[in-house]
């Protein structure tokens, strides 16, 4: 049966304002479209692909307080020795429950594409054996690519190296690293190697904790993006966080931009994550904690921003809310013009995507899957200006969710 999704206003489509869904796939989309058998009016509000969060801890979710809540420091480094310890008493039902509940509260807000890095430095791999579950019973409503990450290191961690081999064997879709983490520079460069080479050995994509610290000389994107440049495999990689690349001098960063661009790199910035945790060491002035997004946008290196955590060991908020990341994002690293803000949305849309490789079937497009969420305003500017909430979510043309706009009992009278 065919459906007319009629009188929107489509985001990077001017021109458009009807589309036709058969079969779960866009079939047409422009103006006074043939007539269908069913016929939906969205009320001239906005249309945009769904949000993608592409760096998500979905095995952490919620355990922020199981130790009793003790944030002292505020580091990345104590959040990863809280969760040495919260992770010990973790069950599958209690992971796959916490998880589930994360997803839910992604999707209801407009999320359809999940990249989640799940520690993989338990020899019981219990998180690698929940998520894969999930990701296999939950992929009519949200695609999830999962990254086999070892957060207590791949050599800091005895056998690390091994078990991240060992989960992208189970099926993980990402080789993950924290070369920051490890116990000596030479150290972190030899995960490095090791994260490229099992992506080649097993034919999977990159994603990299990297360089998140504010210590200028922790330059591990460096070595990252030359390994990945002379395999040709730079668009099948991201760098998360690369928080120190916000400290760095100009004269290294522009040079090291340069190769970025050459070699296809994709960033993943987390706004909300990285301002809470960076700058701890610092008095005043005190760094914002992030990477050059603003830059990367203006040389065309590809970069999105993430959510990172909901309610965890490192971070005590996040709800999943892609627009309060875009939010804090576009303030954090001043990308807020008028020019800016009329593509900001590609920042946890379109670039988000790009990262994690799902280009053939993301995208208001004929041919593409009709996956879209509906925000509720009439333009990009206002939508932004607003933090806009979602309306609804429509999966291969099916809607997951449909809100009502608030109605006011005594309306106002402009
Ligand atoms: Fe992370």
């Amino acid at each position: 049966m065919r459906k007319k999704f009629f009188n929107a206003k489509f985001y990077r489509n001017d021109a458009a304002t009807e589309m036709v869904v058969e079969d779960g796939k866009i079939i047409q989309i422009g103006t006074n479209l043939p007539k269908c058998e069913e016929e939906i009016d969205l009320n001239g509000k906005l249309v945009l692909p769904p949000y993608v969060d592409p760096h998500l801890h979905l095995d952490y979710v919620y355990t922020g307080r199981n130790d009793g809540g003790k944030i002292n420091s505020g580091t990345l480094f104590e959040g990863i020795a809280r969760w040495h310890n919260i992770k010990k008493s973790q069950t599958k039902e209690d992971a796959k429950e916490r998880a589930l509940t994360a997803i839910q509260e992604e999707v209801s807000q407009g999320v359809q594409f999940i990249r989640t890095h799940i520690d993989v430095t338990d020899p019981k791999l219990l998180g690698m054996e929940v998520m894969l579950e999930l990701r296999e019973e939950l992929k009519d409503l949200v695609t999830i690519q999962i990254v086999s990450f070892p957060q207590e290191g791949m050599y800091a961690y005895k056998g690390g190296y091994e078990l991240v081999e060992e989960g992208l064997k189970m099926g993980a879709d990402c080789v993950g690293g924290i070369p920051h983490f490890e116990w000596a520079r030479e150290i972190g460069d030899k995960s490095v190697h090791s994260i490229v080479e099992l992506a080649l050995k097993h034919d999977k994509m990159i994603d990299v904790h990297c360089d998140e610290t504010d210590d200028p000389m922790s330059r591990f994107v460096e070595l990252l993006n030359a390994l990945v440049m002379i395999e040709g495999i730079g668009p099948k990689t991201a760098a998360s966080h690369t928080c120190s690349f916000g400290s760095v001098d100009n004269a290294y960063a522009f040079r090291m931009m340069g190769l970025f661009k050459a070699s296809g790199i994709n960033f993943i910035s987390c706004p909300t994550e990285n301002a809470y945790l960076q700058g701890r060491q610092d008095t005043y002035p005190k760094r914002r904690g992030l990477t050059r997004v603003k830059e990367f946008l203006q040389e065309g290196i590809n970069v999105c921003f993430a959510q990172d955590s909901i309610n965890d060991p490192w971070y005590p908020l996040g709800n999943g809310n892609m627009m309060n990341i875009l939010d804090n994002g576009i303030h954090l690293t001043q990308v807020a013009s008028f020019a800016e803000l009329e593509t900001a949305f590609n920042l946890i849309t379109y670039n988000g995507a790009k990262t994690m490789m799902l280009e053939d079937q993301y995208g208001l497009d004929v041919g593409k899957p009709a996956n879209f969420i509906v925000v509720n305003e009439f333009s990009v500017f206002e939508a932004i200006r607003k933090r806009v909430e979602v309306l609804a979510s429509v999966r291969k043309g099916e809607f997951l969710f449909r809100r009502r706009e608030p109605e006011y009992e005594i309306p106002l009278i402009l």
